[in-house]
Formats: C-alpha cells, sequence, structure tokens
C-alpha cells in the first residue's frame, strides 16, 4: 500500500491525513474522519449521494482522489450548521418537505450551496439541469426543486 501525507482543510479545521493513494477522497472523509454525511451511492460518479464542496464547486467525492485534495477547501453537511443555526439552504429544505430518507439529501444540499454562494438565477428549468446528477431514490424532486429555488431566492 503507497501512502501520502496531504494537509487540507475540512469544515473549516485544517487537517494532517495520512491517506493510502488509491482512496477516493469519500472514503477518507466517511472512514477516517467519522463524516459520514457524504453518502455512499453508486460509486462511479451517476447518482451525486457523495457530493461535497471543494474550494467551493461541488464534486462527487467518490471519483475525487483523496491525494488530490492537498491544499484545498473541503466543505461537508457536518460544517453548514453553525452555533447550533441550520444554513438557509439546509432550512429550505426542511421547511419545504424536501427530505424523505435523507440519503441524497446532504448532496443535493451541497450542490444548492454551491449555487447559492454563486449567485445563480437558475429558473426551475435550468435548476433541473443543475441539479441533473442527483437522484432521489424516494422520488421527491418536486419538493427539491421546491426547496431550491426558496434557498436561491433567500440568497439574493
Ligand atoms: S456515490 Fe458518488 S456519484 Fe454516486
Ligand atoms: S430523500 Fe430518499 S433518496 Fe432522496
Amino acid at each position: 500500500m503507497k501512502t501520502k501525507t496531504i494537509t487540507c482543510t475540512v469544515n473549516g479545521q485544517t487537517r494532517a491525513l495520512l491517506v493510502d493513494i488509491r482512496q477516493s477522497l469519500l472514503e477518507v472523509l466517511r472512514q477516517d474522519l467519522q463524516l459520514t454525511g457524504a453518502k455512499q451511492g453508486c460509486g462511479v460518479g451517476e447518482c451525486g449521494a457523495c457530493t461535497v464542496l471543494i474550494d467551493g464547486e461541488a464534486y462527487d467525492s467518490c471519483l475525487y482522489l483523496a491525494v488530490w485534495a492537498e491544499g484545498k477547501d473541503i466543505r461537508t453537511i457536518e460544517g453548514e450548521a453553525h452555533d447550533g443555526q441550520l444554513s438557509n439552504v439546509q432550512t429550505a429544505f426542511i421547511t419545504e418537505g424536501a427530505v424523505q430518507c435523507g440519503f441524497c439529501t446532504p448532496g443535493v444540499i451541497m450542490s444548492v450551496t454551491a449555487l447559492a454562494e454563486h449567485s445563480c438565477q437558475c429558473d426551475r428549468d435550468s435548476l433541473k439541469k443543475e441539479l441533473s446528477g442527483h437522484m432521489c431514490r424516494c422520488t421527491g424532486y418536486q419538493n427539491i426543486l421546491n426547496a431550491a429555488e426558496k434557498a436561491l431566492i433567500k440568497a439574493d
């Protein structure tokens, strides 16, 4: 096993991590850091359940090697609430009833968070395209889109 030490920021904390060079960022987050909010769904970049933010952009962490995270700012769902206050996006998902089993939810919230932080002026159709990489096995797409719209309006 070939390993490498990387230094990155995870949810605002600087971390030095010894990683197997073959490990995905998702594996390191879930297994080494016990940040289990990002989910392993398909493992091949199809479902979006593993989405995290890397330097403010949404990525499928199952396809992102942990060694590529050297020097990066990583954000997961665990870091989105501050001082016990949920983020606007998290709150919108609750008020719009956009959470059923919750498996897809952390990933979708991270993607919507990236859109909000990039001041996305997405209409419903563009939002569908932006979030097309996320699969919801509970098929709660309408409420997810409602929540995303609400969160983006609040971000204006
Ligand atoms: S687990 Fe990464 S895209 Fe499905
Ligand atoms: S809420 Fe169950 S997979 Fe989306």
